[in-house]
C-alpha cells in the first residue's frame, strides 16, 4: 500500500499503481471528451480524476462552477508551484468562480510559520505571481484560513460531528490535533463554495498535487455524508504529478538546490542547473556517444516535458537525439537554461506590473 502523508515527505515513484490503491481514474480516460485540454492534461502531467465528467457537463451545459485549491504559504514560489497556478488560470478561462486559500492556519499549525510572515508570503509569493501569470480578477475569493467569513468557520465544526478518530487514523496514520484541525479546516476549504452564502451547490473542480490525495478523498466522503443536510455535490479533483527538483529528488522550498524560483536571475538559474541538474547522460563523452543518455530519468529533459517545451515535435527530437547519444548533457542543459532564462526575462518584468493590483485581490468581498 502506498502511504501518503500530505505532511511529510511524499516520494511517489509509480502514479498509476497510486491511481489503482485510492480508486483514482486515468485522466487519459476523459481526454478526449475535453475540447480544449491543458498541455499538462495532454502530456500526462495531470494524471489522474475523481468525476471529472461533472466538470465537462457544466462546460458543454454552460452551467456554473467552481475552482477551489489552496496553498501552504510556506516559502519562495517555484517552478513547481507553477503547476497548479496553471491550472487555476485554465478554470478562470473557461468561467469558474475560483475560491484561492492561503493556507496561513496549516502553515501555523503543522509548520510553526507566524501569521504575519504567511500573509506576507502568500502575497509577495503566491498572489504576485498567480497575477503575473495571468490571473484576473474577476469571480476571485483568495482569502485566509484565519481571515474568513463565519459560514466557513462553522463548517469544519459541523465536520468534525461527521467523521472519527478511527477515520482519521486510517486516513491519516499518526496525527495529532494540529493536523485534525488542518484536516477539518481544508474540507470546509474545498465544500464551503457550495453553501448558500457563497453561491449554493455546484460542481467543484479542486486541482491538487498527488500529495493531497487523503485530504481529498476524505472530503468526498463527508460531502456525501453531508449531503441531506447541506445538499453538496462531491467536489471532482484532478492530481498532478509532483514536478521533480533539480538534484532528481523532491522539489522543496527549504532546499534553494532543488528548485529554480520565479525570481532568480540568469546568473543563478545557469549555475543551478549546470551544478544540480541530475543527469541521465553516460560518465565519460565517448560512452555517453557509444551508449546515448536516458530521457527518462534527466531531470532537464523531464523539465523540458513538464514546463518549457510545448511543442510535441521539438520534445520528441531532443528525446530522441538525448537517447541515441547525439545530444550532450552539456547541450541538453543549454536548451533548458534558455528556455527558463526566456521565460523567466518575461515574466519578471510583467511582475512589476503586477505587484500594483495586488489590491484588486484583497479588498472585497
Ligand atoms: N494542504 C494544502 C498544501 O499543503 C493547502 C490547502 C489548504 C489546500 N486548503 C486547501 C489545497 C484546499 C487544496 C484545497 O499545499
Amino acid at each position: 500500500m502506498v502511504e501518503i502523508d500530505p505532511w511529510g515527505q511524499v516520494n511517489i515513484k509509480d502514479y498509476s499503481r497510486l491511481c489503482k490503491e485510492f480508486g483514482i481514474e486515468e485522466f487519459s480516460n476523459v481526454l478526449p471528451f475535453i475540447s480544449k485540454p491543458s498541455l499538462y492534461m495532454k502530456r500526462g502531467i495531470i494524471f489522474g480524476h475523481k468525476d471529472f465528467h461533472q466538470i465537462t457537463k457544466a462546460l458543454k451545459e454552460k452551467k456554473d462552477f467552481v475552482m477551489m485549491t489552496g496553498l501552504m504559504p510556506s516559502g519562495v514560489f517555484h517552478f513547481g508551484h507553477k503547476v497548479v497556478a496553471d491550472q487555476i488560470i485554465y478554470y478562470q478561462e473557461l468561467g469558474a468562480e475560483c475560491f484561492i486559500t492561503a493556507a496561513d492556519l496549516e502553515a501555523y499549525l503543522t509548520r510553526d510559520i507566524p501569521l504575519e510572515k504567511s500573509r506576507e508570503i502568500a502575497i509577495n509569493e503566491y498572489l504576485i505571481n498567480y497575477i503575473t501569470l495571468g490571473l484576473k480578477p474577476k469571480k476571485v475569493h483568495f482569502y485566509f484560513q484565519t481571515n474568513w467569513k463565519k459560514e466557513y468557520n462553522n463548517l469544519s465544526k459541523f465536520i468534525s460531528k461527521k467523521t472519527t478518530f478511527n477515520e482519521i487514523k486510517n486516513i491519516y496514520g499518526d496525527t495529532n490535533p494540529a493536523k485534525l484541525v488542518s484536516a477539518l479546516t481544508q474540507v470546509a476549504d474545498i465544500l464551503h463554495p457550495q453553501l448558500k452564502e457563497f453561491g449554493g451547490p455546484r460542481p467543484t473542480i479542486v486541482p491538487v498535487g498527488a500529495d493531497q490525495l487523503p485530504h481529498l478523498s476524505f472530503t468526498r466522503d463527508l460531502a456525501a455524508r453531508m449531503k441531506s443536510e447541506f445538499n453538496f455535490i462531491s467536489p471532482s479533483a484532478t492530481f498532478n504529478v509532483l514536478i521533480p527538483g533539480l538534484e532528481g529528488g523532491k522539489m522543496s522550498s527549504s532546499k534553494p538546490e532543488s528548485y529554480i524560483a520565479l525570481t532568480d536571475s540568469p546568473e543563478i538559474v545557469e549555475k543551478k542547473i549546470k551544478k544540480y541538474a541530475f543527469s541521465g547522460g553516460q560518465a565519460t563523452l565517448e560512452e555517453h556517444r557509444k551508449k546515448g543518455g536516458n530521457p527518462d530519468v534527466d531531470v532537464s529533459y523531464q523539465w523540458l516535458r513538464m514546463l518549457f517545451e510545448p511543442d510535441d515535435k521539438k520534445l520528441e527530437k531532443i528525446y530522441n537525439d538525448y537517447k541515441s547519444g547525439k545530444l550532450l548533457t552539456g547541450e541538453l542543459k543549454e536548451i533548458l537554461i534558455e528556455k527558463v532564462n526566456s521565460f523567466l526575462k518575461d515574466h519578471q518584468k510583467k511582475r512589476e506590473k503586477a505587484k500594483k493590483q495586488v489590491n484588486k485581490f484583497l479588498i472585497k468581498d
